[in-house]
C-alpha cells in the first residue's frame, strides 16, 4: 500500500516516513524544499535501507497535484504535514500562510475525491486551544481564536475536513493534534534543520551549547506556573511520528467511528522551560548558558495534552523518557556541526 507523504522531507515527516517504511509501508514524497532539502532522502535511506520516491512540487499548484496522484494510481492514503509553520513570520506575512496552508490542504482534498482516495491524515497543533481555562485539554476543549495566522490556518483546515467529510461519506479524515514535537531520531541520520536564527526552544537550546549562539534567553519566569517559566508539552518527534502509523492503520482497517476524528498527541506531561533545561543538563552533562528575560509576545503560560483518547483508541502512548529525548537532540546538533 502506498502512503503519499506531502512535506515528507520535513523535520516531522522525514521521521514519519522512517517509520512508515519499518512498518512495511511504501512511500512517495511530495514537498517543494521550501523548508527542506533532498538530502533528508539519503538520511532515511541510511536508516531503512529505501530511498523514498520523491516529487518535487508546490501543493497549491492544483494541477500538479493532479498529475501527482495521475502517476501515483496505486496512493492507498495521505499524511498531509506540508505547510509554513514559523509562527512569527505567519503575523508578518499572513497571505502567504494562508495561501499555502490552506490551499495546499485543499488541492490535496480535491485530487483525493477525484481519484477515490479516502483517507488522510492532517498536522494540526495543540495552538488552536489557545491559553485553554482547564488543563490538561482534552478534546472537548474548546477551541480558542487563534493568536496568529499560522494558528489560525490550522483552525480552518480542521473546519475544512469537519465540512468535507461532512458530506464526502467515503472519506476519512483524522486529525492529529502535535503539542511539543523536539528531538531526533536516535541514528541521528534526521533531525530538525532549523532556518537562521531558531525561534522554538529546543534548536535555540542546543545551539547555544554548541557554540553557536551566545545565551539562550529564558522568556518569563513570572508566570503562574511552579517556577514561573512557561509550560508546555513536549514529545518526542519518533514517538509522534509512530502515531502517524497508528492513525494510518486506523483508517485503513475501517477502525475509526466517524468519518472525520480528531485526537491530542502529546506525552500528557507539562515541563516548565527550566525544568527542561536541567533535563538536558542531566541528559548529556552539558551546561546551559541562559538568562531570563520578559516574556515572548503572544506565548500562552501553560499548556499539556490529556492523552485519553489517543491511548484508549489509538493504542498509541507516548514511550521516550525525556533526557533520552533530549540527548537524541544533542546528538542531531553535535552531527550538524560534522
Ligand atoms: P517542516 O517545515 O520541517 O516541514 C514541512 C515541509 O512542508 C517542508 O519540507 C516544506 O518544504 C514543505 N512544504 C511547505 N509548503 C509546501 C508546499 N506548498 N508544497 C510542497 N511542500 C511544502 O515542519 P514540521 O515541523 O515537520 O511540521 C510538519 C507539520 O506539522 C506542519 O503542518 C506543521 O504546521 C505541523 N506542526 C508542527 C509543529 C512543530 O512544532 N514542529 C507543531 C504542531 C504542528
Ligand atoms: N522559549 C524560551 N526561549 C527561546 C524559545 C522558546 O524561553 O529561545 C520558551 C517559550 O517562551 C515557550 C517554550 O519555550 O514557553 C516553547 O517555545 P517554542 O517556541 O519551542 O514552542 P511554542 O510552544 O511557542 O510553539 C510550538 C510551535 C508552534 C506550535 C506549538 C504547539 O512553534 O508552531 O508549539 O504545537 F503551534
Amino acid at each position: 500500500m502506498k502512503i503519499l507523504v506531502t512535506g515528507g522531507t520535513g523535520y516531522i515527516g522525514s521521521h514519519t516516513v522512517v517509520e512508515l517504511q519499518q512498518s512495511g509501508y511504501e512511500v512517495v514524497i511530495a514537498d517543494n524544499l521550501c523548508n527542506s532539502n533532498a538530502g533528508v532522502l539519503d538520511g532515511i535511506a541510511r536508516i531503512t535501507g529505501v530511498r523514498p520516491a520523491f516529487e518535487e512540487l508546490d501543493l497549491t499548484e492544483g494541477e500538479k497535484v493532479r498529475e501527482l496522484f495521475a502517476r501515483h494510481r496505486d496512493i492507498g492514503a495521505v499524511i498531509h504535514f506540508a505547510a509554513l509553520k514559523a509562527v512569527g513570520e505567519s503575523v508578518q506575512k499572513p497571505l502567504e500562510y494562508y495561501r499555502n496552508n490552506l490551499n495546499s490542504l485543499m488541492n490535496v482534498l480535491a485530487s483525493m475525491r477525484e481519484c477515490g482516495v479516502k483517507h488522510l491524515v492532517f498536522s494540526s497543533s495543540c495552538t488552536v486551544y489557545g491559553q485553554a481555562d482547564v488543563l490538561p485539554v482534552t478534546e472537548q476543549t474548546p477551541r480558542k481564536p487563534a493568536e496568529s495566522p499560522y494558528g489560525n490556518t490550522k483552525t480552518m483546515c480542521e473546519d475544512i475536513l469537519r465540512d468535507v467529510a461532512k458530506v464526502e461519506q467515503g472519506m476519512n479524515l483524522l486529525a492529529l493534534r502535535y503539542f511539543n514535537p523536539i528531538g531526533a531520531h536516535p541514528s541521528a541520520c534526521i533531525g530538525e534543520l532549523p532556518n537562521g536564527v531558531p525561534n522554538n526552544l529546543i534548536p535555540y537550546l542546543t545551539q547555544t551549547v554548541a557554540g553557536i549562539r551566545e545565551q539562550l534567553s529564558v522568556f518569563g519566569d513570572d508566570y503562574h506556573t511552579p517556577d514561573g517559566s512557561a509550560i508546555r508539552d513536549y514529545i518526542d518527534v519518533v514517538d509522534l511520528a509512530r502515531a502517524h502509523v497508528v492513525a494510518i492503520r486506523r483508517l485503513m482497517e475501517g477502525k475509526n467511528k466517524a468519518n472525520y476524528e480528531y485526537f491530542n498527541i502529546g506525552t500528557g506531561n507539562g515541563l516548565s522551560v527550566l525544568e527542561l533545561i536541567r533535563a538536558f543538563e542531566r541528559a548529556t552533562g552539558e551546561k546551559v548558558n541562559y538568562k531570563i528575560v520578559g516574556r515572548r509576545a503572544g506565548d500562552i503560560e501553560q499548556v499539556w495534552a490529556d492523552t485519553t483518547l489517543a491511548n484508549r483508541e489509538l493504542g498509541w502512548k507516548a514511550e521516550v523518557p525525556i533526557e533520552e529525548t533530549l540527548a537524541n537532540a544533542w546528538k542531531w546538533q553535535k552531527h550538524l556541526m560534522e
